[in-house]
C-alpha cells in the first residue's frame, strides 16, 4: 500500500529532525546526562516536528541501547514502541478526548508503575484542547508526577494553555524551518525515493511551504504524482503558482491612484470567482515580496516568480517607497483581518484598495507616512520640499502685487513658506500648449482638493487638464475660474493638491487651444513667463 511520504519520512532520531536544533540538541544533552523532567510542553507552527520528537523522546527515554541520546531503533523497546505492542507509551489525542473523564483515567492509569518500559510516557496531542476541568485535573499530577512517569504535552496553540500548567512544563519552541533546511530533506527524500529533484524546485517547495516539513512532503509527494522529473515548472504547475497577472495590475493601480481600473479588475476576478480573502492574501504576500526587494535590493529569494515578473516587481518596488509598501501591507492586513472575522469580502477588500488609492480619506498615521512620502519623492527629484512647510496653507506674506494672470508661478517675492516653486526650462507659450496631454489624474487632484477646500473644488468641477512638461494648464469655458488661480491661497492649494497626487510640482496656467487664444491672454502669459525669468529664480535646465 502507497504510504504518503510525509508519513514514511516521519524521522526517527533527533538527528533526522531538520532545523530544531534548539530542541534536538538539548534534549539528547539531557538524556545522555539522565535529568528527566516530568513535563514537556513542545510548541510551535505545524508540521515542524512536535509530534515527531515526542515520539522519539518517549523511545530515547526507554531505549535499551541509545547512542548518543538518540533511540537505536532496533532494541525490543524501540520497536515494540513503533508498532504499538508497548502499551506503557500513550499517544493521546487531546481533540477528541478532552473530558475531564479522559484525563482521569490517564491520571489512574499513570500511578501503576510501567509494565515493560522504564517510563510511562503521555503524548496528549494538541492539548489545547482540553476542557478546563481536564487541565485542571491534568495539573494535580503535573504537580507531584509519579517518578515513572512522564508528559509530553504538544500544541499549535500556546496561548490557550493555562499558565498554571505552562509553569510546570519544560517548554521547547518549534520553529518555521529555513528554505535551505526543508529544501536539504526534500532532495535527501527524492534521493531515497528515486526522484530527481531540481535545486531550484526544492526551494521553490520549501518557500511555498511556510516552514512546514509536512506542507513540504506532501507538495513533493503531489509533484512526484505528475513528473519523477521535479523541474520548477513543474513545482509551479503543481502548486498552482502561475498566472499571478492580476497582483501586478493591482499593484500598478495603487501605484497611479486609479481607482476605476482595480475596481474593474476586482469584479473580474470576482466574476470568475476568485476568493477575495485569497486575494487579499495574496497582495499583503506581494507587498511583502516588494518590501523584501527594496530593503534587500534583490529578487534571488523570489523562486515562485518568473524572471520577467522579478522584472516587473523590481520596477513596482523602486517606484514606491518603504512607506507606501508599509502602509499598504497595513490597510491591507486589516482588510485581510475583516474578512477573516465574517465581514462582506468583496466589500472590506474593494474599501481597502480604494483606501490605498486615495490615501487623503485616511487619518491614520501611516496614512500620513505615507503623504509624506510622496513629498520625499518630490524633494528627491531635487524639489525642495518642507513638510512643514507643506502644511501650510495661510499666505499671509504673499505680496499682493503678484501677477495679473493664474498661470503665474514665479513671482519672485513669492515666501519661502509656499510650496515650492517648480524648476525646469522655461518654454514659449505655444510650445507648452503643442506638447499638452490630457491629464488623467486630474479627477484624482480635484477629490485632494475637495480634501482641502469644497467652494474651490466646486468652482472647478468640469475642467479638464493638460500636462506638458512642468506645466498644467486648466481648461475651463468661465474665466471666474482662472479668477480664483489669481488668489495666492487659491493657487497654493491647487499647487498642493496638484503634489499630493503627481508627487511633483507643477507650473499652473490657462489653457487655450491654439487659435482660439486671445492676444491679451498671450501677452498675460509671456509677460509671466518673462516675469520669472527676470525674477533671479534659478531655473534649472533639466
Ligand atoms: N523538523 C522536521 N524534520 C523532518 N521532518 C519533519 C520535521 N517536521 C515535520 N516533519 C515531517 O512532517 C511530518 C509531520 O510532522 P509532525 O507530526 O512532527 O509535525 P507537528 O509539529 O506535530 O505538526 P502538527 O502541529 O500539525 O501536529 C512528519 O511525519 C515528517 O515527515
Ligand atoms: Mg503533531
Ligand atoms: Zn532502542
Amino acid at each position: 500500500m502507497y504510504q504518503v511520504l510525509y508519513r514514511k519520512w516521519r524521522p526517527k532520531i533527533f538527528d533526522d529532525v531538520a532545523g530544531q536544533p534548539q530542541v534536538t540538541v538539548t534534549l539528547k544533552n539531557e538524556l545522555q546526562s539522565g535529568r528527566i523532567n516530568h513535563a514537556y510542553l513542545f510548541t510551535g507552527s505545524r508540521g515542524t516536528g512536535k509530534t515527531s520528537c515526542a515520539k522519539i523522546m518517549a523511545k530515547a527515554l526507554n531505549c535499551l541501547s541509545p547512542k548518543e541520546g538518540n533511540p537505536c531503533g532496533e532494541c525490543e523497546l524501540c520497536r515494540g514502541i513503533d508498532d504499538g505492542s508497548v502499551m506503557d507509551i500513550a499517544e493521546i489525542d487531546a481533540a477528541s478526548n478532552n473530558s475531564v473523564e479522559n484525563v482521569r483515567s490517564i491520571i489512574e492509569e499513570a500511578s501503576f508503575n510501567p509494565a515493560k518500559a522504564k517510563y510511562r510516557v503521555y503524548i496528549i496531542d494538541e492539548v489545547h484542547m482540553l476542557s478546563v476541568g481536564a487541565f485542571n485535573a491534568l495539573l494535580k499530577t503535573l504537580e507531584e508526577p509519579p517518578a515513572h512517569v512522564v508528559f509530553i504535552l504538544a500544541t499549535t496553540e500556546v496561548h490557550k494553555i493555562p499558565a498554571t500548567i505552562l509553569s510546570r512544563c519544560q517548554r521547547f519552541d518549534f520553529h518555521r524551518i529555513t528554505p535551505e533546511a526543508i529544501a536539504q530533506r526534500l532532495r535527501f527524500v527524492a534521493e531515497q525515493e528515486g526522484l530527481t529533484l531540481e535545486e531550484n524546485a526544492a526551494l521553490l517547495i520549501a518557500s511555498v511551504s511556510d516552514g512546514a516539513m509536512r506542507d513540504a512532503l506532501s507538495l513533493l509527494d503531489r509533484c512526484a504524482g505528475t513528473d519523477k522529473n521535479i523541474t520548477v515548472s513543474v513545482v509551479q504547475n503543481t502548486a498552482g503558482l502561475t498566472g499571478h497577472d492580476y497582483l501586478f495590475s493591482i499593484t500598478d493601480g495603487i501605484i497611479r491612484k486609479d481607482t476605476g481600473s482595480i475596481l474593474a479588475i476586482i469584479e473580474q476576478l470576482y466574476h470568475e470567482s476568485k476568493d477575495m480573502g485569497r486575494l487579499c492574501y495574496e497582495l499583503i504576500e506581494h507587498f511583502r515580496n516588494l518590501m523584501m526587494i527594496k530593503t534587500l535590493n534583490k529578487t534571488t529569494t523570489l523562486l515562485t516568480f518568473s524572471d520577467e515578473e522579478k522584472t516587473k516587481m523590481k520596477k513596482q518596488a523602486d517606484t514606491l517607497t518603504l512607506e507606501n509598501i508599509l502602509y499598504a501591507t497595513d490597510i491591507l492586513q486589516s482588510g485581510y483581518d475583516k474578512i477573516s472575522r465574517g465581514m462582506n469580502k468583496r466589500t472590506e477588500m474593494e474599501l481597502s484598495l480604494i483606501k490605498l488609492t486615495a490615501p487623503e480619506l485616511e487619518v491614520s498615521v501611516s496614512a500620513l507616512l505615507d503623504r509624506i512620502s510622496v513629498l520625499e519623492r518630490a524633494v528627491k527629484r531635487g524639489i525642495s520640499v518642507n513638510v512643514s512647510q507643506v502644511s501650510e496653507t495661510d499666505n499671509d506674506n504673499i505680496n499682493p502685487e503678484s501677477p495679473s494672470l493664474p498661470s503665474a508661478e514665479n513671482q519672485p517675492q513669492e515666501n519661502q513658506r509656499n510650496i515650492p516653486r517648480p524648476m525646469g526650462t522655461t518654454m514659449d507659450y505655444d510650445e507648452i500648449v503643442k506638447n499638452a496631454v490630457l491629464m488623467k489624474d486630474w479627477s484624482e487632484v480635484l477629490k485632494v482638493l475637495k480634501t482641502h477646500s469644497i467652494t474651490m473644488a466646486t468652482a472647478f468641477k468640469n475642467t479638464k487638464a493638460y500636462i506638458s512638461g512642468d506645466y498644467i494648464l486648466i481648461d475651463s469655458d468661465n474665466e471666474l475660474t482662472f479668477k480664483r488661480l489669481k488668489q495666492p491661497e487659491e493657487r497654493e492649494r491647487m499647487r498642493k493638491a496638484v503634489l499630493e497626487v503627481t508627487g511633483r510640482v507643477y507650473r499652473l496656467g490657462p489653457y487655450k487651444k491654439s487659435g482660439k487664444q486671445s492676444t491679451q491672454q498671450k501677452d498675460a502669459m509671456t509677460e509671466l513667463l518673462n516675469t520669472a525669468r527676470n525674477s533671479g529664480i534659478k531655473v534649472q535646465e533639466e
